[in-house]
């Protein structure tokens, strides 16, 4: 059938383990099924927004807030969201992880024209795969999205009801909030005068507060929740910067990387979690006793001080917190995860292999710095060209010093292996974050016609030159 390349009625899945794929209903934009439909209405609008006391910066939102309001449907359901323009840019919505019809990716210049302003478009989708997702601008997005233009959308799974006593999305972010009173507003405006010759700033350090939910500090709502009680973290980092959070030891375990259940990986147990720029990552956080604590980066990180989220059970307040710190660490990745649903039960033989090298170079023209796939940037790098039906091969090589989440627009990928070792138990995930030295294998199945990109997930690296497409013939 469609879903399955080998239908080999395979005994060697591990145990948990089912082969899944793209089906074709998630591709609909009229809702010829008769699905239960949810509509939503986001206007993007400017807004002075409050990070945390006395700290306000100039956003762009969806509907007045950072994030902008948590889209939540049903799996199954015909999804329509209106979007007007209310901004004097353009702007569009892409819906990250989802994999719908090209025409709906949101994707200026290459699925859609930018919506102006003043002016509306309607995206369509079927929310077909539950998990944790989100949506945010792909109009100049190093800009955009650095500035607000993002929010969640959670696809539930209707088996999944009742399971957590608590359930909460947290994104993550970074915002220029001090330094950008008397220098430029945006990380766009630091790369710009960076470029522009003012030499050594590292545009890293002008991002001087974390944030949860677009709060830092004191701001940050608190999680309450008893002793024995478990919540569902959905996190999801919507910055340009890896993240950590610190658990007490044994308290959280990976339930879901990119969207993809991850109980069949076993012991997923970690006390720290790091999430990759546009990664999502689901925590089971079970609350052990009746002390009040703080879930944070750990480490001394001073940029991190103020992204501490409080966790309170009754009777306890903020000012009792200490931060959560785990004697022995053990970090799980995303990137590093098996998944319940994979996409090939054995290496497959691929139809397409494509080696995507990633540099960093000084653009000879006098544009500053540029980051490379194949040692061109964007438009220039060579796309992924494949047919319908083709299994592609992707190895994707960091050879400079920066690290690269790397994300494709409308397809699943399975990793398959890491610096040349062939994992044991592969994950299924629309992002690999490929640290300097590291590489990955990952394979897809090219079932979803039309042009998709594939990029950097650190937006400025995406628009100075670290994307490419998948080209269908
Ligand atoms: Cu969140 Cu092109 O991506
Ligand atoms: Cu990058």
């Amino acid at each position: 059938s469609y879903l399955f390349f080998f239908s080999s009625g395979s005994g060697s899945l591990p145990d948990g383990v089912t082969r899944g794929g793209q089906s074709i209903a998630s591709l609909e934009t009229t809702n010829a099924a008769d699905r239960p439909e949810k509509t939503f209405a986001l206007t993007a609008e400017e807004k002075e927004w409050t990070i945390e006391e006395k700290e306000s910066v100039e956003a762009w939102t969806y509907n007045g807030t950072v994030p902008g309001q948590e889209l939540r449907v049903e799996q199954g359901d015909f999804v329509q969201v209106d979007l007007t323009n209310n901004l004097d840019v353009p702007v569009t919505i892409h819906w990250h992880g989802v994999n719908l019809a090209n025409n709906m990716d949101g994707v200026p210049g290459l699925t859609q024209d930018a919506v102006q302003p003043g002016e509306s478009f309607t995206y369509k989708f079927v929310a077909e795969d539950a998990g944790t997702y989100w949506y945010h601008s792909h109009q100049h997005s190093s800009k955009q999205v650095d500035k607000g233009l993002y929010g969640p959308l959670v696809i539930e799974d209707p088996e999944e009801n009742g399971d957590y006593d608590v359930e909460e999305t947290l994104m993550l972010d970074e915002w220029p909030v001090h330094q950008a009173k008397d220098g430029p507003a945006s990380r766009q405006g630091m790369m710009e005068s960076r470029r522009s010759g003012d030499g050594e700033a590292d545009t890293k350090d002008l991002y001087d507060t974390f944030t949860v939910n677009g709060k830092a500090g004191e701001a940050i709502d608190p999680l309450e929740m008893e002793q024995g009680e478990t919540a569902r973290l959905r996190l999801v980092n919507a910055g340009f910067q890896q993240h950590q959070l610190a658990f007490p030891e044994g308290s959280a375990e990976v339930i879901a990387v990119d969207g993809e259940k991850t109980s069949s990986s076993g012991d997923s147990s970690a006390n720290i979690v790091e999430i990759a720029p546009g990664e999502r990552i689901d925590v089971a956080y079970t609350k052990q006793d009746q002390t009040p604590v703080f879930l944070g980066e750990p480490g001394d990180n001073e940029k991190a001080r103020d992204m501490r989220i409080p966790v309170l059970p009754e009777g306890t307040s903020r000012s009792e917190a200490a931060m959560a710190s785990p004697e022995t660490e053990t970090t799980a990745r995303g990137a590093d995860q098996s998944t319940d649903t994979i996409l090939f039960d054995q290496v497959p033989e691929p139809d397409v292999s494509y080696t995507m090298d990633l540099s960093m170079g000084m653009d000879m023209g006098g544009g500053g710095m540029s980051f490379q796939i194949n040692g061109r940037t964007f438009p220039d790098t060579p796309p992924i060209q494949v047919q319908d039906g083709d299994i592609v091969k992707v190895e994707i090589e960091n050879n400079g010093s920066m690290n690269h989440p790397m994300h494709l627009h409308g397809h699943d990928f399975q990793i398959q292996s890491k610096d040349g070792t062939t994992l044991e138990q592969p994950g299924v995930k629309d992002l690999v974050h490929v640290k300097p030295g590291e590489s990955y294998t990952i394979y897809f199945e090219a079932n979803n016609q039309g042009e998709w990109l594939f990029h950097c997930h650190d937006n400025n690296h995406a628009e100075l030159g670290m994307s490419t497409i998948v080209d269908y013939d």
